[in-house]
Parts: C-alpha cells; sequence; structure tokens
C-alpha cells in the first residue's frame, strides 16, 4: 500500500486531478496494486479553508505520503494579496525547498497523431518524438555566491557565480542515467565545457557517472548546438541532462515543441526518490468550471509517480499506451482538436481513457 498526497489545488486543478485518481484507480485494478490518498488543501483553496497557501497539515500530509500529486494553483481571486502569500510563492516554492526537490523532470513528447500540434515542419515531426529534459534545480548560476553589483557610472559591474560541486553534478547525472534506465537508455548532456570551467567539471562527473550505467549511451553536446539540434531533429534525443540555467531554456524549448500545455506534465524529485508531480501548466482560470480542460498532463503527472516514486513502470507504459490509443481514435479536447465534432470534456476523456486501460 502507497500513501499518495493529493493535492488538487484551484481551477482547473480539481477537475483534471479526478480524471488522474480515476485513470489510477482503474490501473490499480488492473495491475494489483494499491494507493490509499489523502487529499488535502493548497494554493487558494489552502487560504481560503485554512487561512493559508500551504496548510501544516497539507505539509504533513506530504510528509506522511511517498509521493505528492499536486493540480495547480491561484486565479484572480487570491491576486491582491502580498506575493509571499500568493498561492504559487505561498505553496510551491515552500515545498520544493521543504522536501529539497532538486531534481526537475519534463517529458516532451509529441504523439504521433498529434503531429500538427508541432510547430515543426511536418517531415521533421512525422515521426513524432520523446525527450525527457532533467533539469538540476537547485545549484548553478541561479544559487551560487557570490552575486552582486560594483561601482558606479561607467564603472559600475554585476555579477553572478556558476558553481557546481562533484556532488551536485553527481546527483543529477544518476537521476539523468536511472531514468535513462526506465526509457530509451540514451543521456545527452547539455554544457558549455568549451568556455566555462565549471562546466568542464560538470563533462568530466558526467563521464565518471556513465561507467556505472554501461547499458546507457552517453553524448556531450553544447548548449547551443543543443537549441539548433532541438528544432532540427527532436527525434535524436532520450534524456537532456541540463544544469540549471541551460535545463531552465532548454526545457521551455522541448515544451512548446509539444505545441499544448494541455500536454505536458513534470516531476520534481529529491535525492530520495521523493517527488512532486504536477502538470507544467497553471490553474487555467479562463476555462475553469467549464469541464473541457485536458485532463491529459495530469494523468501523465500521475504515470510520472507510478514510474519514479513507486516503480509501477508497468502501469506507468499502459496508461501512456492507453492515452496514445484514444488520441489516435480521433479522441480530443478542445486545446488539440482541429474539428468541432470530435471535442470531448475533461470526464470523457478521462472515461476514454480508462476504458482503452
Ligand atoms: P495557465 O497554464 O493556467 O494557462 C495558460 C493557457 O493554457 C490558458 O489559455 C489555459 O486555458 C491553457 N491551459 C492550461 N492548462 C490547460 C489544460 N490542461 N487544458 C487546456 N488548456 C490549458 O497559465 P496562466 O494563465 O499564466 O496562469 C493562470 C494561473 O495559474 C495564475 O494564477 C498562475 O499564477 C497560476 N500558475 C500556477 C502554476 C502551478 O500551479 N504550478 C504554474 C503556472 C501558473
Ligand atoms: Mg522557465
Amino acid at each position: 500500500m502507497k500513501k499518495i498526497a493529493v493535492l488538487p489545488g484551484d481551477g482547473i486543478g480539481p477537475e483534471v486531478m479526478a480524471e488522474a485518481v480515476k485513470v489510477l484507480d482503474a490501473a490499480q485494478k488492473k495491475y494489483g496494486f494499491e494507493l490509499a490518498y489523502t487529499w488535502a488543501d493548497v494554493g487558494g483553496a489552502g487560504i481560503d479553508n485554512q487561512g493559508k497557501a500551504l496548510p501544516e497539515p497539507t505539509v504533513t500530509t506530504c510528509e506522511e505520503s511517498d509521493a505528492i500529486l499536486f493540480g495547480s494553483v491561484g486565479g484572480p481571486k487570491w491576486e491582491h494579496l502580498p506575493p509571499d502569500e500568493q498561492p504559487e510563492r505561498g505553496a510551491l516554492l515552500p515545498l520544493r525547498k521543504h522536501f529539497k526537490l532538486h531534481c526537475n523532470l519534463r517529458p516532451a513528447k509529441v504523439f504521433k497523431t498529434l503531429v500538427d500540434a508541432c510547430p515543426l515542419r511536418p517531415d521533421i515531426a512525422k515521426d513524432g518524438f520523446d525527450i525527457l529534459c532533467v533539469r538540476e534545480l537547485t545549484g548553478g548560476i541561479y544559487f551560487g555566491q557570490p552575486k552582486g553589483r560594483h561601482g558606479e557610472g561607467g564603472e559600475e559591474t554585476a555579477f553572478d557565480t556558476l558553481v557546481y560541486s562533484r556532488f551536485e553534478i553527481e546527483r543529477i547525472a544518476r537521476n539523468a542515467f536511472d531514468a535513462a534506465m526506465k526509457r530509451g537508455k540514451k543521456v545527452t548532456s547539455v554544457d558549455k565545457a568549451n568556455v566555462l570551467t565549471s562546466m568542464v567539471l560538470w563533462r568530466e562527473v558526467v563521464t565518471e557517472v556513465a561507467k556505472e550505467y554501461p547499458e546507457v549511451t552517453l553524448d556531450h553536446i553544447y548548449v547551443d548546438n543543443a537549441t539548433m539540434q532541438l528544432v532540427k531533429d527532436p527525434h535524436q534525443f532520450d534524456v537532456l541532462l541540463c544544469g540549471n540555467m541551460f535545463g531552465d531554456i532548454i526545457s521551455d524549448e522541448c515544451a512548446m515543441l509539444t505545441g499544448s500545455m494541455g500536454l505536458l506534465a513534470s516531476a520534481s524529485l529529491n535525492a530520495e526518490g521523493f517527488g512532486l508531480y504536477e502538470p507544467a501548466g497553471g490553474s487555467a482560470p479562463d476555462i475553469a468550471g467549464q469541464g473541457v480542460a485536458n485532463p491529459i498532463a495530469q494523468i501523465l503527472s500521475a504515470t510520472m509517480m507510478l514510474r519514479y516514486s513507486l516503480n509501477l513502470g508497468e502501469a506507468a507504459d499502459a496508461i501512456e499506451a492507453a492515452i496514445a490509443g484514444v488520441l489516435e481514435a480521433g479522441t480530443h479536447t478542445a486545446d488539440i482538436a482541429r474539428e468541432a465534432s470530435t471535442v470531448v470534456g475533461t470526464a470523457a476523456m478521462g472515461d476514454a481513457i480508462v476504458a482503452e486501460l
């Protein structure tokens, strides 16, 4: 029995979460595992019901669970609050910090039947692609010390420090290789070792870690070339391993290659493999309450949870295959549909995936 903290949040969060749980329930029956859900308030729901974006009981629930399944938070109702008390800054960032989630996983997958959502030329997109961006989240130039400003006038300077320790690089590299073992067994490490000393260490350490994974192929690529290759031939990549800043940029590029917010899942893991799983998008106030949101990003976040925190890769694969099957059959929510006649709502999409499973 695994314990899951379910934090639906605001806007479309509860709508898409209901579908993810529906699919997880069906997967439990089929694959004979058991999940115990504890639902808890977060974001605007936390503010409204318990006076805080991240109420203490919610943190306790998360601590007592094997994984966190997170919806999305925020909306116009709470925008008047001071920034640190708002749903996103008041809940998501403290959760990441509290659980030391150093590893961000963002898959970008183009389903073969949705290639025209992809902004790339059809001849490039036609075979689909399936990339996992592994981004180091708590180190690198965003956090490196010292940073600051000196002097004035024409002499004024400003600086940041790009620093990575061997420990940090080894840790995130292992995350990437572990992930590759569960996928296409290929890691491409993104760096700038031709000009940055920190990236020379990055390349050395990644090369050393690779020796622990003889089944995985390792390539190195300079970040500028990586951004070009992603639009030229995304099919060549399986796992992309990046430091914090390069990963910030590359993961957004990967995300946009898929074309729809409603398909993008993410995971943030700590050193113990504990993770928070959430769609890349927000609470979509423009469509909330209408039953039209695409639940696939939330369902794919749940499959990442099965794969990376609960070691239930077989069930995760089956759910992903069911999603591909439903999309192939022409069942689409409004965000990915091209003909109005094939459009279904949030719950009908969840039902279709369950039926396919
Ligand atoms: P958003 O991702 O909520 O919406 C952007 C656009 O994508 C909208 O047109 C929306 O309808 C569409 N969209 C997003 N998810 C969709 C889905 N599953 N199906 C169909 N369409 C979908 O980003 P936006 O508008 O910038 O932010 C809205 C609120 O969400 C804000 O309060 C923001 O702070 C919050 N937010 C929360 C995040 C989180 O909880 N991790 C992340 C990003 C934003
Ligand atoms: Mg970004």
